[in-house]
């Protein structure tokens, strides 16, 4: 059967503030969950033969450096672009765009940052690379937070008005095996 390994990036400088989007390097912690997850990878064998996809951010090329096998760069997986919030904490969008702030709030689903995206958008944009996945064999996807969302979202039928809510946490692979066409999920925590 097929198995899906999906991750975050290893924590970035930037999850350290709390900035959201940007093109930030992983932290010394988010470097050693690199290393954990290469070595967890790594040691799965050649019975079980991975391809990696990673975005175009440094955060998820870095957290893929060490692990042994073909990488591809899927533009489709970078993160949820935040357009005129990119950079800023949640704290700052509060204060700067109120508005902003409110409305993504009451429909997190559907709002849209200004020149950026919604969580819609990025379903659109995931489509073909959804399709490529299920045709694929198995594969380790290293992305982010919303676009994860929304892949797993896919996968386990989640609801989507459940869907900008669900909990990915970071430092963890959640690991999804086919089934018929059902998948069963199953979340491994690597300690770093
Ligand atoms: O904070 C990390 C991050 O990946 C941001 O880059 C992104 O905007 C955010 O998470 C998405 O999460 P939420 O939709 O809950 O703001």
């Amino acid at each position: 059967p097929q198995t899906l390994y999906f991750t975050r990036h290893g924590e970035s400088e930037y999850n350290v503030l709390g900035r959201i989007g940007g093109d930030a390097s992983l932290s010394p912690r988010g470097a050693l969950y690199a290393q954990a997850l290469a070595n967890y990878i790594n040691a799965l064998g050649c019975r079980d033969h991975v391809t990696v996809w990673t975005s175009e951010r440094r955060r998820t090329k870095q957290t893929a450096t060490d692990i042994r096998a073909p990488k591809r760069v899927v533009r489709a997986l970078n993160e949820l672009d935040a357009g005129i919030c990119e950079g800023l904490t949640y704290e700052e969008m509060q204060e700067r765009f109120p508005q902003e702030f409110a409305w993504r709030d009451q429909d997190k689903l559907r709002y849209r940052y200004p020149w950026g995206e919604s969580y819609i958008d990025i379903m659109t944009r995931l489509r073909p690379a959804l399709s490529a996945l299920e045709d694929d064999h198995n594969v380790v996807v290293v992305g982010h937070q919303a676009v994860l969302r929304c892949m797993l979202g896919y996968f386990l039928d989640t609801k989507l008005d459940e869907l900008p809510y669900m909990t990915v946490p970071l430092h963890t692979i959640v690991k999804l095996t086919s089934y018929g066409y059902k998948y069963r999920v199953e979340m491994i925590k690597l300690p770093v």
